[in-house]
């Protein structure tokens, strides 16, 4: 019992553990983003600075003090993001911050982060969520300033400004340094190169106009 304990118990749950786990734990207290770095390698990560070069300021951000465009797309929504290079201190950290502007009945339409659960936390103004599970399960809340929910990772879900005056704005904490996001409509219909006419027909059952009207109402 003794000898076969590490080699059929313990090693495949040190596997299961090292696959569920989101980003690598830092090895050090920090690695702030040498964002001068001609490295020319990648890594997972950002090559860090000389810990004694580090100073306060690597560990702030005023990127999230201002609204993002939200006219700048069809779906009336603009998200601001942390990262790396313009918060360098939370370089190897695991999380990233993200400020959500929705213009009044404006979208965030379905997607999905591969690498990120995230929490949102609204701060002004009305919105309707949902995610929806791999059982196709949808779920579903109303949230009032103040509110927050959990988007479990890998999970479609939407943010929609119920409000057809005010705009909204909330913000969200994800749960790796590099959440990605897959937005379900460009994802079909707005590829580089373009996902043939047959495929997109048969998944949605519409005919080659709708397609083509698709891709035009989202600006291709
Ligand atoms: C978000 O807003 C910035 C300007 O504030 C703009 O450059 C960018 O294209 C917008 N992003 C989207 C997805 O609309």
């Amino acid at each position: 019992m003794r000898n076969t304990f590490l080699p059929k118990i313990l090693l495949p749950l040190i596997l299961l553990i090292q696959v569920a786990q989101s980003d690598p734990d830092p090895l050090q207290d920090f690695c702030v983003t040498d964002v001068a770095t001609t490295q020319p390698f990648f890594f997972n990560g950002a090559p860090c600075l000389d810990p004694a070069l580090a100073i306060p300021s690597h560990f702030t951000t005023s990127i999230l003090s201002k609204a993002g465009d939200t006219g700048a797309n069809p779906f009336g929504f603009n998200v601001t993001l942390t990262n790396a290079k313009n918060l360098p201190g939370s370089n190897t950290q695991g999380l990233t911050m993200a400020r959500i502007d929705i213009a009044p009945n404006g979208l965030v339409p379905p997607h999905s982060h591969p690498r990120a659960s995230e929490v949102t936390l609204l701060l002004s103004g009305n919105l309707l969520v949902g995610f929806v599970d791999t059982s196709n399960r949808l779920f579903t809340q109303q949230l009032r300033a103040g509110d927050s929910f959990v988007f479990p990772r890998g999970m479609l879900h939407y943010l929609y400004n119920l409000n057809s005056l005010a705009p909204a704005l909330a913000v969200s904490g994800l749960s790796s340094q590099n959440p990605g996001a897959q937005l379900s409509p460009l994802a079909n219909f707005m590829t580089k190169p373009m996902i043939i006419y047959d495929v997109l027909k048969k998944s949605f059952q519409i005919s080659a106009k709708d397609v083509e009207r698709i891709r035009k109402n989202l600006g291709g």
